[in-house]
């Protein structure tokens, strides 16, 4: 950290100096500050708030990572990138905040506009803002509650929708996420299709569809008075699964034939990283809600949810204080015009597929990697002992994870028991990702 960061951090009256810019010191100051961390400390520095570029990100001692992660699927255009720093900068006169639930201004108008439109169906939309992913997913479900008058979902397993109340009921990634604590409401839960290791033991040439028969088969037997079916269009932290697009097709059709609404919970997925701005396009399926986070707000904390008029039956009915504040809304719909003016989309799908090539090098390589699956530049590899036995590798997982980034600077992470998954920025180039699968290679010849 330079001099002049150092003085800001005095002049806020804390007495630091060069002597005290180690990880170790922060890390340990960190864990004795901080109530939770997700990740483990041993692997990962303290990052350097004043520095980043692009796709490199720094610890508070220099070191220089090359990030995959994307700030978990959040910074679409990587770090400080300079036309949205200008960009920034031109608005800097703006009002900060309003209470947009409490009153309009043009800004959230207009990006409630734009998402209507760019989301998929050509039918009425309206939008509601929020700050977070799991808010996006819970301003839907009470919508599809309020609308329909029903209060139960069909969830899946796995699922990540959040930590909070309603979104926090419909997770199931891990037991440590919801033991202990009330779930807000009831969920029909039915396997995520997940062809690697079907849970109905089928291959996918045999498949006849089995999961999207079991959720009939739960309805029927469970009660079918569901406000919506909820589903995660990639299951991102439960292990990066892709669903075949036919029985995303099948979950959809048996949701309405029992009347119930279709969510498509776009937090991590969403905003253009598969190719198109929501993933569930690429299964040729219109859900009723959309739920968004992450890239939408262009790296400050924003989420919208998107569902059928008149979203609620009276006003009131939902509503928070931040809402699309000025600033972060046209920061978003610069974010959003920028991806459009670049072609992004269509060289997200490239590099994706770019990267998948990379990936499968590395199935055919090592005995331990598994699978490749992604869309777009949205990818994983899952870890195994081994190819035919397909066992899970929690171990070796953590292990290739602590030595890239400890020893080969990929800053990268898992989802789900056993998976890496890659969701780097939209600006990553194909000699990035050269970099990074060299980098990955190595740190799993190390972990063998
Ligand atoms: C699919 C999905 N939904 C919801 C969330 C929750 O978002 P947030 O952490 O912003 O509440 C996440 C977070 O990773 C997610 O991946």
């Amino acid at each position: 950290m330079d001099d002049k960061h150092i003085q800001i951090l005095k002049d806020l009256g804390y007495d630091l100096g060069p002597e005290h810019m180690t990880n170790d010191y922060w890390k340990k100051r960190a864990a004795d500050a901080l109530a939770i961390t997700t990740q483990d400390r041993d692997v990962y520095g303290c990052l350097d708030h004043t520095q980043g570029d692009g796709v490199r990100i720094y610890d508070i001692e220099g070191t220089e990572y090359l990030d995959v992660t994307g700030g978990v699927a959040v910074r679409a255009f990587g770090l400080r990138y300079k036309p949205f720093l200008d960009f920034e900068d031109s608005i800097s006169d703006v009002v900060k905040e309003f209470p947009g639930m409490d009153f309009d201004a043009i800004p959230q108008t207009l990006l409630a506009e734009k998402l209507s439109t760019m989301t998929p169906g050509t039918h009425k939309k309206r939008v509601v803002f929020t700050t977070s992913g799991g808010r996006a997913v819970e301003g839907c479900m009470k919508s599809a509650m309020d609308l329909s008058g029903k209060r139960r979902f069909v969830g899946f397993r796995p699922a990540f929708h959040g930590r909070t109340g309603y979104a926090m009921a419909l997770t199931a990634t891990n037991s440590k996420h919801k033991s202990g604590y009330p779930q807000g409401v009831d969920v029909v839960r039915v396997f995520y299709p997940y062809c690697y290791r079907c849970p109905y033991g089928q291959k996918e040439e045999d498949c006849n569809r089995e999961c999207v028969e079991a959720l009939r088969y739960a309805l029927q037997v469970e009660g079918n008075d569901i406000a919506a079916t909820v589903m995660e269009p990639i299951c991102g932290e439960g292990g990066l699964i892709v669903p075949p697009a036919k029985a995303v097709q099948g979950m959809y059709k048996v949701s309405k034939e029992f009347g119930a609404y279709f969510m498509s919970d776009e937090v991590q997925a969403g905003m253009g990283r598969s190719g198109k701005w929501c993933t569930v396009e690429n299964h040729d399926v219109v859900p009723d809600f959309i739920s968004m986070a992450k890239a939408l707000g262009g790296g400050y904390p924003m989420g919208a949810s998107i569902g059928p008029v008149p979203m609620f039956t009276g006003a009131s009915r939902h509503s928070e204080t931040f809402s699309a504040e000025p600033k972060m809304a046209l920061l978003s719909l610069w974010t959003i015009k920028h991806i459009e003016d670049l072609g992004i989309l269509k060289q997200n799908v490239e590099k994706g597929e770019y990267m998948r090539e990379r990936l499968n090098e590395l199935v055919d390589k090592h005995e331990v990697v598994g699978d490749t699956r992604g869309i777009g530049l949205m990818n994983g590899i899952e870890i195994v002992t081994d190819k035919r036995s397909k066992e899970k590798a929690p171990k070796i997982r953590d292990l290739i994870v602590k030595t890239a980034v400890n020893k080969h600077k990929l800053w990268m992470l898992g989802c789900g028991p056993n998976t890496i998954r890659f969701t780097p920025s939209y600006i990553i180039t194909t000699e990035n990702i050269d970099e990074a699968m060299g980098r990955l290679d190595k740190a799993i010849l190390d972990s063998l």
